[in-house]
């Protein structure tokens, strides 16, 4: 079996979605370990949104132990690698982090990431990264992009190897000095930090200043009405 740093990895050469597949994965091991895959036949994101998967981008999923209460923690952390992985081979891109963990490249989507609960604290954290070629979607909510955009030449692989390292190393950060330094990280990366936000949530609707992260990783939005704390749902700017 093959490792990347600590965890147990597998390549697959297509897959419905390595969410699922990384699960198989998780049965045989019985430890933390991680699923990629060229192709994925029914690649899903969040709020049951399809993840189109064509040859080229990034599919990955991770399966390791999370206790309930640091979950909106690690969501935040895993947005931070996925920026910290971007900005390292796109050195001119100006990459910024939407509440939760989506990751954007001048203001256009380039990564999603979808957690999902497995048995006994396992959780999977699955990210798509699109690396060779944005996706056509039909009236996408957000304008989409690609790592090539920005003059990147690499391959799913290399950048599945830097993010593990850079997931790695926030884990540790986090491990032993607490939440409070990935927040200010995050922050640092926020999309729309100190400007007018709309949060979509079940056709509700929300306006405000985007503000801070809590303690737990919700969001802080400064309306009219006093703070508000945002635990889902879509962010618009203004
Ligand atoms: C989103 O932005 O809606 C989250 C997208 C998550 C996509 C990734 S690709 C790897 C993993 N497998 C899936 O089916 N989904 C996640």
């Amino acid at each position: 079996m093959e490792k990347i740093n600590d965890w147990y990895f597998c390549d697959l050469s297509q897959t419905t979605s390595t969410n699922d597949a990384v699960l198989d994965l998780l049965k045989k091991v019985k430890a933390p370990c991680i699923v990629s895959s060229a192709v994925q036949t029914n690649g899903r994101g969040r709020l049951g949104r399809i993840w189109q998967s064509q040859a080229g981008n990034l599919y990955v999923s991770f399966a390791y132990q999370i206790e309930l209460k640091n979950l909106g923690h690690m969501v935040i952390l895993s947005a931070v690698a996925v920026a910290e992985t971007l900005e390292f081979f796109a050195k001119f891109g100006h990459f910024e982090i939407k509440w939760p963990n989506d990751v954007l490249a001048n203001g256009k989507k380039i990564s999603g990431i979808l957690f999902e609960k497995n048995v006994d604290d396992f959780w999977v954290m699955g990210i798509g990264i699109n690396v060779r070629k944005a996706p056509n979607i039909e009236n996408p909510l957000y304008p989409v992009t690609a790592l090539s955009e920005f003059d990147v030449k690499t391959d799913r692989i290399t950048v599945l190897q830097k993010l593990v390292q850079n997931f790695d190393t926030l884990k540790k950060l986090y491990e032993a000095q607490g939440f409070d330094n990935i927040r200010k990280m995050w922050l640092d990366k926020a999309y729309n930090r100190g400007k007018k936000v709309v949060i979509k949530q079940n056709g509700k609707e929300i306006s405000g200043i985007l503000h801070d992260l809590d303690e737990n990783g919700c969001l802080l939005v400064k309306t009219p009405q006093g703070m508000q704390k945002i635990i889902a749902g879509d962010i618009f700017g203004l």
